[in-house]
Formats: C-alpha cells, structure tokens, sequence
C-alpha cells in the first residue's frame, strides 16, 4: 500500500504530482506529502494527515515550486497517520518516499542513533532517508549511496529519492513493491501504478523485483539487482480502453457494480465459440500445460479469495478436478505435500497483494507443475511471473470494495473449469450449456440491476442494525461470504457468513429480531435444504432477507422480506446472486454516510505483507 509519484521535467510539478496522488489514493489515504526543489537549490516538503483534499488545501495557501519532486499517499503500517509519520521523510538534502516495509528497521535505527542521527517519527522508513544520507557522505554520489543503502535493508520497497545536490534527478528501488517510470517527452515520471500518470503519458516501462533506476528530464537509465545496466520493454497503453473517472454515479463503486453487464460483455468477447470455449484464447500453451493437470491449488486474498471458493465447487463439481483453496497469508507459512501435475492458481485485482505474490514465488519453488494467475492489470507481478494468465478485463476499479472484478473473476474462472473438464469430467454438451448461459450472463445481469429500488428500500431495515448474518449453501456460500464481506467494509456493520447447515451448529443462538438474516437462494438442488435452515430462523424471531429465484416459492410475510431475480441456470447462478448483495452493502453505507469508496483503516492494494 501506499503510493508514490515523481516528476523531473522542464515545468512546474506539484499539479502533476497532486493529480498523482488523487489517482493513488486507492492505495491509502490517512495522509499525504510532497518534497520538491525549490528554485533557491533547497529542498521543501509539506504533509497533511488525511486526504489527498487535504494536501492540496495546504498547497493552496502555501504552494511549492520546483521542476523535481516526489509525493506520496500513506497507509500506515509502523506508527499512527501523523504529519511526522507522513512521507517524504527528510534528512539534510535528501527527500525520500517509500512504500513497503523494512523488516530490519529496528537494528537500523539502533545503529543510526549510535552514529548521531535523531529520528523524527515512528516509521521504518525514515531508517532508509538515514542511511541514504550517512552513505551520501561517503560515496558523494547519490546513486552509489543508494546502492550502499538497499544492501543494509530486508523487506519490501519501493522507493523513490531526490538529492538538492543532484538537482536534475530522481533514484528509485523497487524490491517487493511495485514501480513504473512514465516516460514523457522532455520530462519523465516515476509512480507505483501507470494510473498515476495517465494524465501525462502512455509510454511506460515497468520495473522488475531488484532494478534501481535513475530518471532525469531527457533520460532514464535502469540497473538490476546485480547493478548491470538493462534495457526494459516500453509498454504502451491505449487509454481508450480505460476510463477512471466517476461519470454521472455518485461513488466509483456504484458505475463499478453497474458497469458489470459491458465489463463481462467484453471479458467474454473473443473467448466464446458457437458451442465451446476458446481455450487458444489463455494463450498458445495453455492447452499443452492444462491437459497434463489433475489437481488445483487455489491461492489468494479478501475477495479474490472468495472467487476461488466459487471455483472450488466449479472446479471439483463439473470439470472433476480435485481443488483446494487457502487465503495466501496462510499458505505461505505452513508446509504441506503438493500432489504430482497440480496446477497452482492465483486469483488478483491488482495483480501486486504482497501475500498473494510471496505465495507464488514460494510455489515455483515447491514443484508445482505451472503457475496460472487471474488477474485484472496486465503489466502486474503476478502476470510477469506466471507460466499462463486470465486477464479479467474489468477495467480499473477504484472503490476500494471490489466489485467488477469479483464477478469477472468468476466468469474467468468458469473458463478455467471448462478448460480442465475437457480433459477430465465434462462432456462436449455440458460444455455447450455452460457457453449457453454465459452468453446469456450479461443481460441478466442488467435485468438483474433493475432491481436496485427494491434493494434499496429494503436496505432501511439496516440502518439501525449492528450485526448481520449471510447464509448460502454449495457455491452460494462464498456469495454469502462476500455479501458479508461488502457489508463490513463498506457500511462497517459486523457481518459474518454461515453455510446454511452451520447454522444450528452455533450461529442460531444470535438469532433474534436484531439479527437480520440474509440468505441466497437460487432455485437449485440445495432449496429445499435452505428452506429448512430458514425456517429455523423464522420460529425464533429472526427478520429474514431473501433474494431468490421466481420459482422458489418464497413468499413475502411477517418475518421475510424477499426479492425475486430472474431465473438463471444454477452454473452462473453464483455472479447473479452477487449483485443485490453489492447494492444492499452499498445503500446501507450510504444511510451509515460512511465513505463508501474508501472506508476506513483499508486500502485497495496491499502491497505489505
Ligand atoms: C484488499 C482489498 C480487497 C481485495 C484484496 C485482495 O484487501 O481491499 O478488495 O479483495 O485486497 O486484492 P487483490 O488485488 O489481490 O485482488
């Protein structure tokens, strides 16, 4: 978490570096900073706890000029959101911004203070301004004292330097971070997601895990981890394809739930045949590897986790394949047996989650026979380093609760399943059925919207509330388990999910008239199961909120308000069921008048472990 920005150019930066941070505050918003160089050779900072809105105030009343600079927006990891928590961190000329975490800060700092220096705030970053400062010293070259500093460091970084001593320049690391340099004409950037920059240029070159660089106006120079000097592949991005403001909607996570239709339009587009999935569409070797595979590791984070909970009942129940699922800041600590031809899948927005990533590269280390990642940014780590990858294709998604690329997830996944199951369980006209209702899913998915009144209204029963409860059984439980995870991000309501077997087990002793119960229920094999475990909540007092199939034979009485979808065929049943549960978390929200797009204590990306 955390973003970082720079500029060196021929013109003013502080605009382009705010503009940055506006666009990298999904990535932590508890305060944010700017150093640049001032036009008398000094270096100048400001910082503001709080939003970007915040800094920009500041820099109103009080701006910074300068053609070199570097900002930052903070998600706190050591030590709480202050002004002198907040980044850049300063030590005599040098100005620094980093994202990450050192390890080692501790020992660092010990030795610092015996070497004179004093420590302004309680981060572990400022352990590296320190460091870079006392090498600078030594080596009288910035460059050279940086490559001193990120040997003395262990952790993750990406950071970024400027010197009022080498005033044409920025350095920057990246080691577990992510970074990109923006290359303009005359002027060049550095940020830690291409979005900061958008608004500047659409040449980008991505760093990868150890580079340092060194960017000035005319030039750009990388070295990797061994410090030899390399050339890196320019990426150009079509900014047609991307658009990331909020339209006519009032939070980014409403047009992200409702842009769910044409994001899965177009995540579909190219991939379906008349009767059967296109599996050249995973790329030319995606055939070759899957056909050898007889078991799936799925490994991943929050929602992306959820989406491969679905997968696991797809997985397992139409293509045959044994698969396991585990949240990655579990799998990577504990020791286990891979099974022979096991296929190790990670499933990310940001294609960054720094356990997601550990995981994978602990993967390729275990004999595991290829690496698939479903993912959402196509210049990500994740997609770098895996053997194949499914671009979900939902588009950038700014609310910090996902949404799109949940459900584009699912619809990535389904593909995956058909890929297995033509070599394992499913028949050619299973596989038609499947191609059938996903080329149904898009217009379902916009009747399904239409039912965003409804939703609504019921979301005042909410309001008061302060737990809730989601229930769902087979691949409608990870639904449940998402709606509930909405529901506490979002409206900060305690939420937990339950398989609807569960609930006599434990749960049914909370059950009373402020316990709203929400439950899934599409019309498959499971309903009659359901029902039962409903009426339990019923005969004691419990308010039940049902969203079901037409066909169910739920009524609306005391004790049960329904809302009826279309009817769908059980396989995508999952994705549909997913949306009134986003506008239900989203309405509750907004009567809590929380922050929907960004709530508190979170972060879109984390890129800390
Ligand atoms: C954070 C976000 C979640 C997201 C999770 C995994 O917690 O707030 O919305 O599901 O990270 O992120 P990823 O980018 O790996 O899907």
């Amino acid at each position: 978490m955390c973003g970082i920005v720079g500029a060196v150019a021929q013109r003013e930066v502080s605009g382009i570096l705010l503009e940055g941070l506006r666009r990298l505050e999904y990535r932590g918003y508890d305060s944010a900073g700017m150093a640049i160089i001032a036009p008398n050779g000094k270096i100048e900072n400001r910082k503001r706890v709080g939003k970007v809105e915040k800094l920009s105030e500041e820099l109103t009343s009080s701006p910074l000029l300068g053609r070199v600079g570097i900002a930052h927006t903070r998600w706190a990891t050591h030590g709480q959101p202050s002004e002198e928590n907040a980044h850049p961190h300063i030590s005599g000329d040098i100005a620094l911004v980093h994202n990450g975490i050192i390890e080692n800060h501790e020992e660092l700092r010990q030795r610092l203070k015996e070497l004179g220096y004093q420590f302004n705030s309680q981060t572990d970053t400022e352990t590296i301004v320190h460091l870079l400062h006392y090498y600078y010293q030594e080596q009288q070259d910035l460059m050279a004292a940086l490559k001193k500093t990120i040997g003395d460091l262990q952790g993750a970084y990406g950071l970024a330097v400027i010197h009022a001593a080498e005033p044409e320049k920025i350095i920057c690391a990246r080691k577990g971070s992510p970074l990109v340099i923006g290359i303009g004409i005359g002027e060049n950037f550095i940020a830690s997601d291409q979005l900061a920059l958008r608004q500047v240029t659409d040449r980008f070159v991505y760093l990868e895990e150890g580079d340092i660089a060194e960017i000035s106006p005319d030039n750009y120079t990388i070295l990797n981890a061994e410090f030899n000097a390399v050339t890196r592949d320019i990426t150009q991005i079509d900014s047609a394809a991307e658009s990331v403001d909020k339209g006519h909607y009032r939070h980014y996570m409403l047009k992200e739930i409702y842009e769910q239709p044409s994001v899965i339009r177009r995540s579909l587009a190219g991939r379906l045949g008349s009767k059967n999935i296109l599996i050249e569409a995973m790329g030319s070797r995606a055939g070759q590897i899957l056909k050898d595979i007889s078991s799936v590791q799925i490994v991943a984070c929050g929602t992306s986790y959820h989406a491969g909970m679905v997968a696991k009942y797809w997985i397992e129940g139409l293509a045959g394949v044994p698969c396991r699922v585990e949240v990655a800041s579990e799998f990577r600590y504990r020791k286990f047996k891979v099974q022979d031809n096991t296929l190790f899948v990670t499933i990310s927005q940001s294609g960054e989650t720094a356990d997601t990533l550990a995981a994978l590269r602990l993967a390729k280390t275990l004999g595991y026979s290829a690496s698939l990642t479903v993912c959402n940014v196509a210049q990500s780590s994740l997609v770098r380093e895996s053997d194949l990858y499914l671009m979900t294709e939902a588009g950038p998604e700014i609310g910090v609760a996902s949404t799109k690329a949940f459900t584009t997830q699912l619809v990535a996944l389904l593909f995956l399943t058909v890929a297995l199951g033509r070599h394992h369980d499913m028949t050619e006209n299973e596989e038609k059925d499947i191609v059938k209702a996903l080329n149904a899913l898009p217009d379902l998915l916009s009747e399904t919207l239409e039912l965003n009144l409804n939703i609504k209204k019921m979301s005042n029963a909410f309001a008061e509330k302060h737990h809730a409860l989601f229930l769902g059984r087979g691949a409608q439980w990870p639904v449940a388990m998402e709606g509930a995870l909405k529901l506490k991000e979002i409206s900060y309501i305690h939420a937990e999910s339950y398989p609807a077997g569960e609930l006599k087990h434990g749960p049914l002793a909370l059950v009373d008239a402020d316990m709203p119960v929400i439950a899934v229920a599409p019309n498959d094999e499971l309903l009659e199961k359901l029902k039962s475990n409903l009426e339990e909540v019923q005969a004691r007092g419990g308010q039940l909120f049902v969203f079901c199939d037409k066909a169910a034979g739920f009524k609306t009485a005391k004790g049960m308000d329904i809302i009826e979808l279309p009817h769908v065929d059980d396989v995508i049943a999952p994705i549909i069921y997913t949306i009134p549960l986003q506008l239900l978390s989203y309405h509750v929200a907004i009567l809590k008048g929380t922050d929907v797009d960004q709530p508190r204590n979170l972060a879109k990306s984390v890129t800390v472990e």
